[in-house]
């Protein structure tokens, strides 16, 4: 098995260049990005190139391209070894990459680079970062609650529409519930319940689009999407009146975060700035994701798991005393190793960028690569996470694959957080600070699901950067057992 290695100095591997082509300038770029949108698909354009050069480090044009992007040209790392490159910012420098080769307008965030967007040799990357982990550990007991309460009230909705239509959308309802429990859970404040009312979703939306259509298709005439989405950005006062009322919330709710912010050296507009940043981009985008992924993947797996998920949930609950606590949440193991499956088949956030801080040499399993300094590196994750070099059986989702001793030793390789799941985001790196939450709502969707429900189907289909559920049928516990 590859340890995860990309190194600056001597290497035992041969020294290759780095093959692949960027083409002529402007036009292989524009006719690269429509086969990554159209032609080919993401994973068939970074497969092709793989094995046209029998290479998975490859230089390669990524999308948009022009004019969005003022330079497309990266190099790939396209395997387990070589991807954690990306993690080392001794090495890369993350300043403006968060979302690739263009960035939005610092216009969409009050005129501030916020921290996705900081070096953390840039002094308000640890200042923010740590308001950050500062919230989120002041906030610790108040997450079961918040989360409780509000899934509780999606699963009955859920319900009462597969009565009466025999489908409900999972993701339409998980856009409503994950918005208002992320308010809740962070400043202890429901957004529906301040002036924004239930129209958060809908502006936070149309912020988010802004800033990634760029990466995203919608299914519209392609000269349309080429033309709208992907060559000029958006004009962000499109979303100027929707950005300042989400604002007003911040400003308001987080008072006591934005408090704490001044202390910690941030002005106190900019921590506002960052804090809606963090909820509403960060956090909310990623839920948007991450939680129809975990439920789709549920939905195609065999039954036999549905079943061992309600096994150890209902009895870990009841041993502690039919209480969901952290305590019960960190004993579940079947539980852990389904949403690390989920995060390691789907990672929510797919593309990663670096910029060579120096001259370096990287090594995937079988070569090792010279990187000029100033060169951008980019990562596809998912072909680090479905490495066959690493994994068995790579593209199946195996719900216990993180489970025993052999288990254990692949949670390294789960990197969806910009980094190893076996280590921690700190101010000096770039992981996600918002790691260990984001793992335990995670399981806390499964928890609460298999609490209610013995197994249910569902169509799993593809909508803009992740997956579209839609239950078709909930099995409702047998009443015995549904008294947690
Ligand atoms: C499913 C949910 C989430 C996913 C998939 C996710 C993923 C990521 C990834 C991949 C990065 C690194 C991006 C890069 O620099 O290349 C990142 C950074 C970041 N995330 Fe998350 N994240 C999620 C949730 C959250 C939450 C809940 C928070 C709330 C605190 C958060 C706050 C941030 C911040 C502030 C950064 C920048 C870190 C830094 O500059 O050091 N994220 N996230």
């Amino acid at each position: 098995m590859a340890e995860g290695a990309a190194t600056s100095t001597a290497t035992t591997l041969p020294v290759r260049d780095i093959p692949g082509d960027y083409g002529i300038p402007f036009a292989s770029a524009i006719r690269d990005r429509l086969d990554f949108y159209y032609f080919q698909g993401q994973d068939k354009y970074f497969q092709t190139r793989v094995d046209k050069y029998h290479s998975t480090v490859v230089r390669l044009n990524v999308p948009p391209g022009p004019f969005m992007a003022t330079d497309p040209r990266v190099i790939a790392v396209l395997d387990a070894n070589s991807f954690p490159i990306l993690f080392d910012v001794s090495k890369v420098e993350k300043k403006d990459v968060f979302t690739g080769t263009y960035m939005p307008s610092t216009s969409l965030t009050g005129g501030y680079r916020v921290c996705s967007y900081l070096d953390p040799s840039e002094p308000n990357h640890a200042k923010v970062k740590q308001l950050l982990f500062n919230i989120l550990a002041s906030r610790k007991d108040a997450v079961i609650p918040a989360f409780r309460a509000n899934f509780t009230a999606l699963f009955e909705t859920m319900e009462s529409q597969v009565t009466a239509a025999g489908k409900s959308d999972f993701n339409k309802l998980n856009d409503n519930t994950s918005f208002d429990f992320l308010g809740e859970a962070y400043f202890g404040v429901r957004p529906s319940s301040t002036a924004l009312g239930s129209t958060g979703p809908t502006k936070s939306t149309k912020w988010l689009f802004l800033q990634l259509c760029p990466l995203m298709t919608l299914g519209l005439p392609k000269i349309l999407e080429e033309l709208l989405l992907h060559t000029f950005p958006l004009p962000p006062l499109i979303a100027k009146c929707d950005y300042k009322a989400l604002y007003k919330y911040f400003s308001s709710a987080a008072g006591n975060a934005l408090d704490n912010a001044e202390k910690l050296g941030l002005k106190r507009d900019e921590a506002c700035h960052n804090l809606l940043f963090a909820t509403v981009f960060n956090s909310y985008g990623g839920m948007k994701v991450l939680l129809p992924g975990i439920l789709g993947w549920l939905a195609k797996a065999d039954k036999s798991l549905h079943v061992r998920l309600a096994k150890e949930i209902r009895s870990t609950v009841l041993a502690e005393g039919g209480k969901v606590t952290l305590n019960a949440v960190e004993k579940m193991d079947l539980t852990r190793s389904v949403v690390y499956e989920a995060l390691r088949m789907d990672p929510p956030v797919k593309y990663q960028y670096g910029k060579a801080k120096q001259d370096l040499v990287i090594e995937s399993h079988d070569a090792a690569f010279k990187v000029k300094k100033g060169e951008m590196l980019f990562g596809y994750q998912p072909f680090a996470t479905r490495d066959p070099k690493v994994f068995d059986d790579a593209d199946r989702f195996i719900g216990d694959r993180f489970l025993g001793d052999e288990g254990k030793k692949l949670i390294k390789y789960v990197v969806w957080s910009n980094g190893p799941e076996s280590e921690s985001p700190t101010v000096s790196n770039k992981q996600c600070p918002g790691k260990d939450f984001v793992v335990l709502v995670g399981r806390l969707l499964v928890v609460e699901f298999f609490l209610r429900y013995d197994t249910f189907t569902a169509d799993v289909g593809t909508v803009l950067l992740g997956s579209q559920v839609t239950v078709t049928s909930l099995t409702k516990v047998a009443a015995s057992s549904s008294d947690i």
